[in-house]
């Protein structure tokens, strides 16, 4: 797998360099766009880390590999690409040069994406190339399992939640449905379907990091679900938090 981490990036001097953010949470509790826009805050850079588990599933869909041989889905890690997009985020995929950002959020990569991201030998491999990605400088990176098994010395974990109901209600805004219609309550039951397999698997189940921070975000706004990462990874910085800030060095 390659990846474009810092090349052609425009991101800032960063306010807290070095600082590793780890956020993670279910499917549409807003980790994305809170993180992106944290990550900006900030001046760090962002890691979408579903968007590899996509690329997988959407490739092993096209190459027809199937879903449940971990190793032979794994092999195709190295021919996926994630790059930087204009603000420096690493948020396209590219597949043999092509850009297919559009193509890994189809129907048909949701559906299949909880069976290979429970796959041994896919978080095997995915899991280095997060670690790699991290390596080097200051990052906020999203997924699952970020503040228990990729990072678990990030200097700031952050579970986001909020109730099924709330986030099939903004999913459901963000496609422009009506939010009490009868497709809401089928994205719920998506939701909740793969909620279940993310939370039930063997390796790295969704779940929050003992020493997470956990924000229940019902009848939050936007604004205010940023204002308060951004708090607590500044009181992080303040309180010396960054390894690489004061020199410490981490296990
Ligand atoms: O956040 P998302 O919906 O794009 O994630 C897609 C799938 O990938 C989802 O089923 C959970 C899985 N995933 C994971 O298991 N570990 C991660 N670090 C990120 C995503």
């Amino acid at each position: 797998m390659v990846t474009g981490a810092g090349r052609g990036a425009r991101t800032p001097a960063p306010a807290v360099p070095g600082l590793r953010v780890a956020i993670d949470g279910p499917g549409s509790s807003g980790k994305s766009s809170v993180g992106m826009a944290v990550a900006s805050a900030l001046g760090l850079r962002f890691v979408d880390t579903g968007l590899l588990y996509r690329a997988l599933t959407w490739l092993a869909v096209r190459r027809e590999v199937a879903l449940d041989d971990g190793p032979a889905v794994a092999a195709l890690a190295p021919d996926v690409e994630l790059a930087p997009d204009p603000a420096g985020r690493l948020s396209r995929v590219r597949v043999d040069g092509h850009d297919v950002t559009r193509s890994v959020r189809a129907a048909a990569v949701d559906r299949g994406v909880s069976e290979v991201a429970r796959q041994p030998a896919v978080r095997t491999a995915l899991v280095a190339v997060q670690r790699r990605l991290a390596a080097d400088a200051g990052i906020v990176m999203v997924g699952r399992d970020i503040g228990t098994v990729v990072l678990p010395d990030a200097d700031l974990k952050v579970y986001l939640d909020a109730s099924a109901a709330e986030r099939a209600r903004r999913r459901a805004v963000e496609r422009g449905l009506d939010p009490d219609g009868s497709e809401t309550a089928a994205i719920r039951a998506d939701l909740e379907r793969r909620d279940a397999v993310d939370s039930g698997r063997a390796i790295a189940p969704l779940r929050p990091a003992d020493d997470a921070v956990v924000l229940v975000t019902d009848g939050m706004s936007f604004e205010e679900v940023v204002g308060r990462v951004v708090h607590l990874a500044e009181e992080k910085h303040a309180a010396g938090g960054s390894a690489v800030l004061d020199g410490r060095t981490t296990a």
